[in-house]
């Protein structure tokens, strides 16, 4: 499928969100990058002096896995660092030397991390849980199935076997990068996000092997710092532009903050500092740039989406189907529920674009009319959280695990 041409790519950033109507594209980001090829490089000094994001992957973890890979140990690894969970835990016992020596370098925070601004964004974090759960679960989780390369990647992948498992994993990283203290000692996102990154560095070993990948992949190598980049803008970016949208209050020093825990976190993934956007109007120009024109259906990404919302037939969310499709369609666009065939539920979109609204300003105390329909929002929200939360039965997050091969077929 072709891509988006510019025009209907600025239509769709608009409409998701992620551009502003007339938001011009900086200067930057398209100065000083190889014809073509450095469109992602970042707004720090020197970004355009090595490669760009689309060559890099992850020099420290790549060699490492593939050697733990193809010498057996990952059973044992995965075995070994179940325990391993809090921030200041020691490396675990029963690892082989080398990945040992690894996770005791690369689990830190970097120097510039800002403990003050990362708590600031923790207490934000706390205090709109409630739309953070809605935009990340429904809005980041359903648009990844149209980023091509991400979707085919998570398809052909062992995890794409078993969509529910996953989304708990997927889960487990945000849900740990959300608590108060996620970046603390005894916190557990830098673990978390440690193994997220050893993971990752599984897949580019593994995927390349597949030959259901092979054969639909534009490229041999998964998951390069670019990739990870679009990844946080229909995160990250996202997010925080449709917050600003729906007008929940926002103050200056808790967007910063929001971006400061991004930017630790995708450090934390490997993508190296000068690569990070310094600002939300550089995230969002990046944005329009890298993840609006490259949104497009793929068979394995409309597979996903049927399988991530089928997901939630299984329990009772206190709405219909319909309803989860437009709420779907009214936080991503008609035109990405159009791609992925979300069935029309017409009373249902006209219920979510009118209550919505409703109960964002009653949550806000905006509104003094407390709408008919909180509860059942209240419910849905509740469900969402639930069912990412180990499979709706144990409340607990899922451990991360490293996996040992590919999707078979
Ligand atoms: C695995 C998060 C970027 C593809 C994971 C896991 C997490 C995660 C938490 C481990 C849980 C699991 O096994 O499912 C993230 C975050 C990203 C990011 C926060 C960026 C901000 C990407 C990108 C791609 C990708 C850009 C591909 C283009 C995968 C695949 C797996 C995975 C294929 C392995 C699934 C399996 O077990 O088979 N990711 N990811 N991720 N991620 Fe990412």
């Amino acid at each position: 499928m072709e891509n988006l041409s510019r025009r209907k790519a600025l239509t769709l950033g608009v409409a998701l969100g992620i551009v502003g109507a007339a938001a011009p594209v900086p200067a930057w980001a398209s100065a000083g990058s190889a014809a073509g090829t450095g469109a992602l490089t970042g707004a720090g000094a020197g970004a355009a002096a090595g490669p760009g994001p689309e060559w890099i992957w992850d020099e420290a973890a790549d060699p490492l896995m593939a050697r733990m890979i193809d010498g057996g140990h990952v059973p044992a690894i995965n075995r070994a660092w179940e325990k391993w969970v809090n921030n200041n835990d020691p490396i675990p016992g029963g690892l082989p030397s080398d990945f040992a020596a690894y996770l005791a370098q690369a689990n830190h925070l970097p120097s510039w991390a800002d403990q003050a601004k990362l708590q600031r964004a923790a207490d934000f974090n706390r205090r709109r849980d409630t739309y953070l759960f809605m935009l990340y679960g429904l809005g980041s989780g359903i648009m990844s199935t149209v980023i091509p390369r991400e979707a085919k990647s998570v398809y052909w992948s062992a995890g794409g076997a078993d969509m529910q498992d996953r989304a708990a994993k997927t889960f487990t990283f945000g849900y740990d990068l959300s608590q108060l203290g996620a970046f603390k000692p005894t916190g557990q996102f830098v673990v978390t996000a440690n193994k997220t990154r050893v993971v990752h560095a599984a897949v580019r070993h593994l995927l390349p092997q597949s030959p259901h990948w092979k054969a639909v992949a534009d490229e041999s190598i998964p998951i390069s710092a670019a990739d990870i980049l679009v990844t946080f803008h229909s995160l990250g970016t996202y997010v925080h532009q449709k917050l600003l949208e729906w007008r929940i209050p926002y103050p200056a020093a808790d967007q910063e903050a929001f971006l400061h825990m991004w930017q630790v976190a995708i450090h934390l993934l490997g993508v190296p500092y000068e690569h990070i956007p310094k600002t939300w109007a550089e995230a969002r120009a990046q944005s329009q740039q890298v993840l609006t024109p490259i949104l497009t259906p793929s068979t394995e990404g409309i597979a996903l989406a049927e399988d991530l919302l089928g997901l939630t037939a299984q329990i009772d969310l206190g709405v219909t189907r319909g309803f989860l499709n437009e709420f779907v369609r009214y936080v991503l666009s008609d035109q990405v529920g159009d791609w992925l065939g979300l069935r029309r539920d017409y009373a249902a979109a006209a219920l979510v674009r009118t209550a919505w609204p409703a109960f964002i300003l009653f949550r806000e105390g905006l509104s003094p009319v407390m709408p008919g329909t909180f509860y059942m929002f209240d419910q849905f929200i509740r469900a969402i959280a639930m069912l990412f939360l180990n499979k709706g039965s144990s409340g607990t997050t899922t451990p991360i695990t490293i996996p040992t091969g590919n999707r078979a077929g």
